[in-house]
This record gives structure tokens, sequence and C-alpha cells, in this order.
């Protein structure tokens, strides 16, 4: 009987004969499959902006992404990934959506929570919501996990990060762009203006919308950097809302009013594979 061919198998067939194509083959596919997805790039860059306050010079944010626990990510990988976040030693630890492939399915909770708690940042951990966290009614669990794990939620809200000199930043974090209702006016509701202001969104492409705000950074995911991408073709996946920004450093507006970077990600989904886009994680270090 023929088998019928889902939208997976279609893919997974359309990247077969594309490595074949290209003459990778069976290597190719072993590479795509198994080394790749297990790479860890880091990727370290400094955030120079005027209302940075001085007192933040130094300070050290890392953010990772899409984690897409249970798909091809498991729990022992991410408890080396929570060694090494800690080894960066972070001031600020921030989470940009996509935590579990399949919330409603994934088994292993209570192991994940202690290694999610063992994240150390002494400003803070924050997390944001990605299309996969509303996913199988989701919401409610995701929640729940980051919120167990000491992380703070920031879903359509702020929040303020203060030195003890009482120098500060603001950080807002809206919901996802696919399966919530990002709202990034009620987010800067209580945003003063001439303050250093970050966003988190999962989505890049509301960057876009972003620049109609006095926000100076947008830290995205989501996009895992086209996690496939095929010399002199491009990305095989662009997920909606990552159409325009798929990775790394973006400059928008009028005198870069807007710097936005996206993070490819850790995990993978849809397809195990990974190929010319390597796992992520980013170091921000303030510069005043
Ligand atoms: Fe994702």
């Amino acid at each position: 009987m023929p088998k019928k061919t889902t939208r997976r198998t279609f893919l997974k067939r359309t990247i077969g004969s594309l490595f074949t194509l290209l003459g990778l083959s069976s290597g190719g596919y072993y590479y795509a499959n198994k080394i790749e997805p297990s790479m860890l790039s880091i990727e370290q860059m400094d955030i120079i902006h005027p209302l940075i306050p001085k007192s933040f010079d130094g300070i050290r944010i890392v953010q990772f992404s899409d984690t897409h626990l249970g798909f091809q990510y498991n729990i022992k990988q991410i408890k080396k990934l929570a060694h090494r976040i800690n080894q960066l030693k972070p001031d600020i630890i921030l989470f940009t959506g996509d935590l579990l492939d399949e919330p409603n399915k994934y088994t292993e909770i209570n192991r994940l929570l202690p290694i999610l708690d063992s994240l150390h940042a002494p400003l803070g951990k924050f997390c944001i919501f990605g299309n996969h966290d509303h996913g199988g009614y989701g919401s409610d669990l995701y929640r729940n996990i980051m919120e167990a794990a000491n992380f703070t939620v920031l879903l359509n809200q702020s929040s303020t990060i203060k030195l003890q000199d009482g120098s500060r930043i603001y950080l807002l974090g809206i919901d996802d762009a696919m399966l919530g209702t990002p709202d990034i006016s009620i987010a800067m509701k209580n945003v003063p203006k001439h303050h250093f202001t970050i966003l988190l969104s999962h989505a890049p492409d509301l960057a876009e919308d972003a620049l109609r705000y006095p926000i100076h950074l947008q830290l995205s995911g989501h996009s895992h950097g086209g996690q496939v991408k095929i010399p002199f073709i491009g990305a095989l996946i662009k997920p909606p809302f990552a159409q325009k920004y798929l990775e790394g450093l973006y400059s928008l507006g009028d005198n870069n009013q807007l710097t936005l970077y996206v993070n490819r990600g850790i995990g993978t989904t849809r397809l195990p594979f990974r190929f010319l886009s390597k796992p992520e994680l980013t170091v921000f270090t303030f510069r005043t």
C-alpha cells in the first residue's frame, strides 16, 4: 500500500534529494542529523549605547533560545548546556521561547526543573513565550515550569534591572506572534523615556513594530537561523514572523535606532537536522 506523504516526509525527502544533489549523500545526512545539532557556538558581542548607565559597564547577559526539548534535544544535553551557561558567569539570563517541542507530550519535567533552577544570574532570569510554549495547551505548563525555576515570565510586561547605585535599564517581554497576543504598547506602559530598553520577542520580524517605540535592542529567536541552509539556495525553513530577519545582528530605523539580534537557538523542530546553522548561546556585554 502506498504510504501517505505527510508534510514531514515530503520535507525529509526534499532535504534528502538536496544533499544527494550536493554530493553529500549519507555523509551529509549524518553530519546534519548527528554532528551539527550537537555543536555549540558561543557568540560574543558588546552592547554600546549612550543611554546605558556607566555602572552597567561589564555586565553580561547570556541569551539562549528554542531548546525544543523532546524533539531531538534531551535532558542530558540541557544539563550540559546549563553548566556551560553558568561557566560563562552571566549577570542576567534571558530565554527567548520554545522550551518544549510538544508541551503536552513531554514526560521529563521533574528532571528539567532542577536544571533550569540551577541557572545562576544575580540580576535575574527572564523569559518569554514562543509559539511552541502555547502549543498543545502548553501555556500554563510553560509558565509553571519557568516560574518554579525562578524565571520571571514577561507576557506583555516590563521589568527593571537595577544596580545598587540606583542606575537601571528596562526589559520588556511580549507574547508570541503566531499563537499569542503580542502587545508592545501594553508592555511599554511602565517604561519611562530616556532609559536603555531591551525588548524580548520570540518572533524577530516584530522588530518592524518595535521601531515605533523607544526600544534600543530587541532579542529574538524562533528562526533557528533557517536550521538547514543549502549553499546558493539559502534557508530551507523560514517560519512565519522570521521571514525577514534570520540570524545575527541587524540595524533598523533612522540613525540605527533599533538593534535586533536573532539567536539561532539550541534545538531543532519538524526536521532533526541542522546544516550551516549551528546551535548558539549569545553573550552580550554592556560597554559604556
Ligand atoms: Fe523554535
